[in-house]
């Protein structure tokens, strides 16, 4: 039987941002741009990319701009009618998901991912959905969520996208263990989220994108905290494993962590050097500043 297609994504932007204040005091972490689009718009292009068409955000305090940057604005589009800016309106109009297509729920407590995913559950009802984490963008010529759709054709079940990590940075990340890799799909044999160093059962980390099946949420409504004392998401697909097939993804592009000051620089450099219209004179910058005595 053919897996059921997937319709349906879940953010979870309900984090405080605390790496970045002030300049998250009054903006929401996820509406920091990435060149010209905020880093949740990244997200969603890559979602959208892979055929999802149901955007589900579960939101906190604060992020009120995430659902106005969805929103149609009015006044903006009708200044940009007014004044011939064809160009602007069509690609604004572009990025607006289609009315009722995004959702908006908020996850009271900050108990953990397992629990902001479990925030969701009424929005996604008895069907496999996407997650993707807003903070990693995953950069590469077929986007992440896409590569893993393909492979779910192929295994249904669980989908986990996963990538190698310096031996001394596994305690940061959910790891899995893995057998029969065969064309960049494997078989998860194992998974722990955040393993003390020197106790991962590989150097393969849990990227931020996974394929799940509904059965997460009743698993995630009895879950106890784990790492961190937070609800994990991790902790639940173990459970889930028990009864159902989980699949790694090995993603090969480029993932930038933009939780991190270091992350978030990278991807506005990698970004903007992709782009025609900026890539000659950022060179130019970047080589006149790295040439500078005074470094
Ligand atoms: C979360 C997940 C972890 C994953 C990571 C990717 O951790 O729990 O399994 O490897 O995202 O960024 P967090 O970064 O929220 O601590």
């Amino acid at each position: 039987m053919a897996s059921p297609r997937i319709r349906k994504a879940i953010f979870p932007v309900a984090g405080l941002g605390t790496r970045f204040l002030p300049a998250t005091k009054a903006v929401p972490k996820e509406m920091l741009t990435v060149v010209d689009r905020p880093v949740i718009q990244h997200v969603v292009d890559e979602a959208k990319a892979a055929g999802v068409d149901q955007f589900v955000f579960v939101t906190g305090r604060n992020k009120g701009a995430i659902e106005d940057h969805f929103d149609y604005q009015f006044e903006l589009e009708r200044t940009l009618l007014e004044r011939g800016k064809d160009k602007e309106r069509i690609a604004l109009a572009h990025d607006q998901p289609g009315a009722g297509n995004a959702s908006f729920t908020r996850q009271q407590m900050p108990l953990g991912l397992g629990h902001a995913v479990w925030c969701a559950r009424e929005l996604i009802g008895h069907e496999p959905f996407a997650l993707l984490l807003p903070d990693m963008l995953h950069h590469a010529k077929t986007p992440c969520l896409a590569t893993m759709m393909a492979a779910y054709e192929k295994t249904g079940g669980n989908v986990v996208a996963v990538s190698p990590v310096p031996e001394d940075q596994t305690h940061l990340y959910g790891i899995v263990g893995v057998e029969d890799a065969r064309q960049g799909i494997s078989r998860i044999t194992t998974m722990i989220e955040k393993p003390p160093q020197g106790t991962a059962p590989s150097n393969l980390h849990i990227t931020g994108r996974y394929i799940l099946d509904p059965e997460i949420f009743e698993i995630l409504a009895e879950q106890e905290p784990g790492a961190g004392g937070e609800v994990q998401l991790t902790d639940a697909m173990v459970a889930l494993m028990q009864r159902q097939p989980f699949h790694a993804v090995t993603f090969d592009g480029d993932i930038y962590d933009c939780g991190s000051k270091i992350g978030f620089l990278a991807a506005n450099i990698a970004y903007a050097l992709e782009r025609s219209d900026l890539r000659g004179a950022l060179r130019s910058e970047i080589d006149r500043l790295t040439s500078s005595t005074k470094l």
